[in-house]
């Protein structure tokens, strides 16, 4: 499958954003502690959803996903992760958590490295270990034995998400109190906290200190995931990159408020209302650097993005990447249309440049809907493959550009 993009002149209408991938993964991981129902309201249609789902019911969970929604309920019945599942989907590793928290064993495969480089998981392996677990590594997989855990005063090197959201999982079934400081605060960790608090779990959240009041039995719960910021971040940045007037609806603003910030700088108008952004491009973009960091800084999902954004502005502009320094596969590609980038370092320098189509091979998700953007206002045709992606990420990506009147189309 590709996406065969033209040169679109601009981008008008509504857009109503899904409910977010990386909040709706974790939570659906959440029910693994406990055996009771749990429904969980606005999960988006998409393949990192339904990997997780199939790891589930291979753990022995009962999944019934309809529409946006999905009951939950059931023992584990299995303890061992294969490695084929694991290499699919990174946040499979969030696995490890809950299941060492309700049997205090289990045997998973490590996830490996991927199209963002390098993805170590000491930061979670230190944590269960000062929790009180015991593992070895062998032949790829961590194996944990029978352990005890306990509550325990723990402090993140960096605040990864993924971490967060494994050790707070875990101290939910530890009865006592678990500090975990210098977490990541990512709204989708918070949602994980939320949906962890209606199961009954005493979460209190400080700066970026989570204190977490476990017990040994938790209760199934109904939750709605929230919008996703990645989503609607990838919609404003269409729309700034192409030109136009759009309007975002089911989203949330103040999670995207450094987006938001940077955008107005680069001259575009912004309007936010509870659940709404109204972005409207008319004139010139002005060249506005950035530097990716930990929420509440720029989001490192939407850097590629904001690359080709920033193509259009008059002057040179700059992108740190702070969070996956070799974030930075995309540039080769965007350089066969013509794009002026150059990389020292973990900083990217992006110049004005006229753009004419070609073929691009996609990278990794988000890598995917910046070329995706960038075919709309390339000149000529631009086809981007290796679709499938993109297909992990965002729902109904291409209906919803194709109503804002995008010129892109499927070609199997
Ligand atoms: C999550 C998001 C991803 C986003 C990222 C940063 C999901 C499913 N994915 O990924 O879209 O880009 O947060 O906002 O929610 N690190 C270590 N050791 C560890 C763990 C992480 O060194 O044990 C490093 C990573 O290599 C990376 C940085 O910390 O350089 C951030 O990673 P992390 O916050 O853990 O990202 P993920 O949870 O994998």
């Amino acid at each position: 499958m590709k996406a065969v993009c033209k040169f679109s002149p601009e981008l008008r209408g509504t857009v109503k954003i899904s409910g977010s991938k990386n909040a709706s993964l974790p939570i659906l991981i959440a029910t693994l502690l406990t055996d009771d129902v749990c429904f969980i309201e606005n999960v988006p249609r998409l393949d990192d959803v339904f990997a997780i789902i199939e790891l589930l019911k291979k753990l022995g969970k009962k999944v019934l996903f309809q529409k946006n929604k999905v009951s939950i309920k059931g023992k584990i019945k299995n303890t061992q992760l294969d490695e084929k599942l694991v290499r699919k989907l990174r946040a499979s590793v969030l696995v490890m958590g809950p299941v060492l928290a309700r049997k205090g064993y289990g045997s998973f495969a490590m996830p490996g490295g991927c199209a963002l480089g390098e993805r170590p998981i000491d930061i979670h392996l230190s944590g269960f270990e000062k929790m009180g677990a015991r593992y070895r590594i062998s032949k790829g997989r961590v194996i944990f034995t029978k352990t005890k855990l306990k509550p325990v005063r723990i402090k993140l090197k960096f605040p990864s998400v993924g971490a967060t959201e494994n050790l707070i999982m875990t101290a939910s079934l530890i009865p006592g109190i678990t500090v975990i400081e210098n977490s990541a605060i990512e709204p989708e960790v918070i949602d994980l906290a939320n949906f962890l608090k209606k199961m009954g779990v005493k979460i209190n959240i400080n700066g970026k200190t989570f204190t977490v009041k476990g017990s040994k039995k938790l209760k199934g719960a109904k939750y709605r995931v929230i919008p996703d910021r990645i989503e609607a971040g990838t919609f404003l940045l269409a729309t700034a990159s192409v030109s136009g007037h759009v309007q975002l609806k089911n989203v949330l603003y103040r999670h995207l408020e450094s987006v938001i910030l940077k955008l107005k700088n680069s001259g575009v108008k912004i309007k936010t209302s509870k659940d709404k952004i109204h972005i409207k491009r008319t004139g010139k973009v002005k060249p506005v650097d950035i530097e990716t960091a930990p929420y509440p800084g720029f989001p490192t999902d939407l850097q590629p993005m904001w690359a080709v954004y920033m193509l259009q502005a008059k002057g040179v502009s700059k992108i740190k990447e702070n969070v996956f320094p070799s974030r930075f596969m995309y540039v080769d590609e965007l350089k066969r249309l013509g794009a002026d980038l150059s990389l020292k370092g973990n900083t990217l320098f992006v110049k004005k440049s006229t753009l004419s189509g070609t073929h691009l091979l996609a990278c990794d998700l988000r890598a995917a809907a910046s070329m995706i953007i960038a075919g709309l206002i390339s000149k000529g045709t631009t086809e981007v493959s290796n679709l499938h992606h993109l297909s992990r990420g965002y729902e109904n990506f291409f209906e919803k550009l194709q109503k804002l009147g995008a010129n892109v189309s499927i070609k199997k």
